[in-house]
């Protein structure tokens, strides 16, 4: 059994707690500030420890930590940690600045840890297929790369306009909320990012002034990537390039959950 510690039991935590429990393989903690939150989860899931501040929670000893807590709180959070030894899930973003990742990156190194930010659609069966299919080159040398998703909150994520999402300081916002997940994936897929480009505005989310729309450019390498991420609104996507004819020769890979037998959340 691997004792693993919850910092954080919002939206992605509960996730996180269903997940970990459901493998039959781990004993969960939870640490949780909010009352209300930690009172909640604490009678939809069997813990083996429920703690109001990670103080008392590192009174216990632990193999691996989830940090899923608002991202400016990702770095203090994950650095007191891994002083303690303790294996690291940190969620997307890392941070919403730059300040101590270098501290915590040496930190993990000196403790010979492993740590890894949540950037999930990696998991996802259809980006994986994808990812193979690069690899193998089945199509060839890429040369594009085009990414545009969208989400409606108002559906999806109902209580947006009071959690993080609201504001930038706390990890609010397309770009650092959701964006960044597509640039993760796209370096994944077709290498490091050289240049990045973005626009992006607050278009239609009600409640809210952080931008719900960002379109960015990217060159990864020899590689030219298009990403756009909406949580509302219209989209209107336009390419061109000067040595492609659309659409009659234009390959379409879309592979859909159902195709990759996934189902639910
Ligand atoms: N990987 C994904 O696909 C995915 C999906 C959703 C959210 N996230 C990320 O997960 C993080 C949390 O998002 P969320 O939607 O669960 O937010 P949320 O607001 O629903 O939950 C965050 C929880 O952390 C608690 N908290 C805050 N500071 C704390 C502290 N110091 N110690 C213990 N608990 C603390 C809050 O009380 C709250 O319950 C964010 O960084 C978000 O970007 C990732």
């Amino acid at each position: 059994m691997h004792r693993v510690l919850l910092v954080g039991a919002g939206s992605i935590g509960d996730r996180h707690a269903r997940c970990f429990l459901s493998t039959g393989r781990a004993e969960v903690g939870v640490c949780e500030l909010s009352d209300a939150t930690r009172e909640s989860i604490a009678g939809r899931y069997d813990f083996c420890g429920i703690y109001t501040s990670l103080d008392s929670a590192l009174q216990e000893s632990w193999d691996a930590a989830v940090v899923a807590t608002p991202a400016h709180t990702h770095i203090p959070i994950a650095l007191e940690l891994a002083r303690s030894g303790i294996h690291l899930l940190i969620e997307k973003p890392l941070s919403t600045s730059m300040d101590r990742v270098i501290d915590l990156l040496s930190e993990v190194d000196a403790q010979g840890l492993t740590a890894g930010v949540g950037y999930s659609h990696r998991a996802n069966p259809a980006a994986y297929a994808m990812k193979e299919a690069i690899d193998e080159k089945r199509f060839g040398t890429p040369l594009e790369l085009n990414v545009s998703t969208g989400q409606s909150f108002a559906t999806y994520r109902p209580g947006y306009r009071d959690v993080y999402f609201a504001d930038r300081a706390q990890g609010g916002g397309a770009i650092q909320d959701a964006l960044t997940h597509l640039l993760n994936l796209g370096e994944w897929f077709v290498g490091p990012i050289d240049r990045v480009v973005a626009d992006a505005t607050h278009q239609q989310l009600e409640g809210v002034t952080v931008e719900d729309t960002v379109h960015t450019l990217a060159r990864h390498g020899t590689v030219l990537a298009r990403k756009s991420k909406i949580f509302a609104g219209p989209l209107t996507n336009i390419l061109k390039n000067v040595y492609r004819h659309f659409p009659r020769e234009t390959s379409c890979l879309r592979l859909t959950r159902k195709q990759c037998g996934i189902s639910g959340a």
